[in-house]
């Protein structure tokens, strides 16, 4: 009779029956994984595409820009992708003597590995990309589709790599005061070579895409140990206790925070493309 092997060290092995489970337990790990195809297809998309990501000049010519943007009496909302912020050859005039800015690729791809490094190291996301994509496994009481991998938690290479995530965080900070700083545009717009306060549709959705990005980064596993974590005593650290409670409440909404502000900076991106480049004109509110 032949002997069973012992699972490797450190992993557990459900036995036959493969799946314990019968209600709908693969819908969530579908939906997730059409989300997860979705968003990297069209970011990917967007990110190489190189034009289309900003409705204004700001300084710079972009030849790219819908006509019906460009007319003096024409109205210009001052949106700005977040996908190409920050706009590094913008922001960095002395990069354009360099050879990064000389290099015939997007903006986007000098940015987005911040926002991808920060979100594909995500502890949420790390569990939705086990269960959804590697089926390692999909659900709780279901066998693992790819036994073989023998997960060992994040205490080796590859999977050891995404406990860098503490550092991408400090990274996503910067991005979310950019993001604040293209909120604050949003609520101008140019006519006429004069700059006028106003509110149109790209301002709406800006202002809930960047509180969604805000939600989701300062609801971060990372960020509640760094402003709790390592304190022998809470009754001598009262404040550092308040400011950790709060970041503990936020926490609870962390997995909804980082679909919501997923489909919400896809919104705003995807806005900025269609107003700038003629496809749609911008709703105005005033
Ligand atoms: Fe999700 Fe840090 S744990 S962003």
């Amino acid at each position: 009779m032949a002997t069973q092997q012992a699972p490797p060290r450190g992993t557990v092995r459900i036995e036959a029956p493969d799946n314990n489970r019968k209600d709908n337990y693969w819908v969530a790990p579908t939906a997730i994984l059409v989300t997860f195809a979705v968003f990297v297809i069209y970011s990917t998309i967007r990110a190489f595409m190189g034009k289309y990501f900003s409705t204004y000049y700001d300084g710079h010519s972009f030849p790219w820009m819908a006509a019906n943007l460009q007319g003096a009496n024409a109205i210009r909302p001052h949106y700005w992708s977040p996908f190409y912020s920050p706009y590094i050859p913008g922001y960095l005039p002395f990069l354009k003597g360099l050879k990064i800015a000389t290099w015939p690729i997007s903006a986007a791809l000098y940015v987005m590995v911040f926002p991808l490094a920060f979100r594909a190291s995500c502890y949420y996301c790390r569990k939705t990309y086990y269960r959804a994509v590697f089926r390692d496994p999909e659900a709780c009481a279901v066998k693992e589709k790819f036994a073989r991998i023998n997960y060992t938690g994040e205490a080796k290479l590859p999977a050891r790599v995404v406990n860098f995530h503490r550092y991408t965080f400090y990274a996503a900070v910067i991005l979310v005061l950019f993001h604040w700083y293209h909120l604050y545009n949003a609520f101008f717009y140019s006519q006429g070579g004069q700059t006028h306060i106003g509110i149109g549709l790209g301002t709406v959705i800006f202002l809930i895409d960047t509180l969604a990005l805000t939600a989701y980064t300062f609801s971060c596993h990372s960020w509640r140990h760094l402003v709790g974590g390592v304190v022998n005593r809470y009754s001598r650290a009262k404040g550092r206790f308040k400011v950790w409670s709060g970041v503990s409440k936020l926490n609870e909404y962390h997995g909804q925070f980082f679909w919501f502000s997923l489909v919400t900076v896809l919104i705003a991106d995807l806005y900025v493309f269609l107003v700038s480049s003629g496809r749609i004109t911008d709703i105005r509110f005033f």
